[in-house]
């Protein structure tokens, strides 16, 4: 199974004057073009949220018009700059998300990697994470639906410390890391976690699992260090699953003109 990654594209609505905006749209637009010369075509596109600058309804259809571009299906969750009603607004038609739910949680079950959604957003709104008790207990209960069936996280804030970042540790409660930590080392047939929100690329071991973040699709927001050769151009990551041991996941700059494979 093949899985396309993109994350924090932090667009504005279609109409945006500001020329920021519409170089992120642009971002966008080639990590789609990217993502539909691939060979294969990947299995499912992921977005780990933050897909809007503040979260309007404009900004949600035009990320809407951009992303129907997107020749595999693609599987969202929010991130804080979207908030959970707008993108489940937006989204709930698509049917793999649960119109009126009080976290977006849910279980894609049509590949050969089950991927399971986890809803990071804190109760007030804030820029940081949490993941509450219900939250946790219905993860457990998803996960031990399928206990053989090989399974990727995907969420908005990673649960490990990104230590390049101005503030390292993106949930509110430290507890939150530990507590997701718990519940995945609990289930072994996770295999992954995927996560966006920092920006810049990290990877790390959550409850036995590898994890990671990667950078923005946005450029102008990428933090970390890269080279002269990809500035001004998206990058966004492509992992792969094999049975015999897992993922393996590769950072892909848009435009390269190269096929994966
Ligand atoms: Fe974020």
């Amino acid at each position: 199974m093949i899985i396309a990654q993109i994350t924090d594209t932090h667009l504005a609505a279609a109409n945006a004057a500001d020329p920021v905006f519409r170089a992120r749209a642009e971002n966008l637009r080639e990590c789609i073009a990217d993502i539909n010369g691939l060979d294969p075509m990947p299995d499912a596109v992921i977005h780990t949220g933050d897909m809007t600058q503040h979260g309007q309804a404009a900004e949600f259809a035009h990320a809407r018009s951009l992303l129907a571009a997107l020749e595999a299906p693609l599987y969202v969750i929010p991130g804080n700059r979207d908030g959970r009603e707008g993108m489940v607004r937006a989204f709930a038609g698509d049917g793999y998300m649960m119109p009126d739910c009080a976290f977006v949680h849910y279980a894609v079950e049509e590949h050969p990697v089950r991927l399971v959604a986890v809803d990071s957003l804190a109760a007030d709104g804030s820029a940081k994470g949490d993941l509450c008790h219900d939250r946790l207990a219905a993860l457990d209960a998803t996960l031990a639906e399928a206990p053989a069936q090989p399974t990727a996280l995907f969420m908005h804030h990673p649960p490990f410390d990104v230590p390049t970042a101005p503030d390292p540790f993106a949930y509110q409660r430290r507890r939150a890391g530990s507590d997701l930590a718990a519940v995945v080392s609990r289930h072994p047939q996770v295999v992954r976690i995927f996560t966006g929100h920092m920006h810049r690329p990290w990877t790390a071991t959550v409850g036995g699992v590898a994890a990671s973040t990667v950078p923005s699709v946005a450029v102008d927001l990428r933090k970390g260090h890269y080279a002269p050769t990809m500035a001004g151009r998206p990058v966004y990551q492509v992992h792969r699953f094999e049975g015999d041991w897992g993922f393996a996941s590769e950072t892909r700059l848009a435009g390269s003109g190269a096929i994966s494979r």
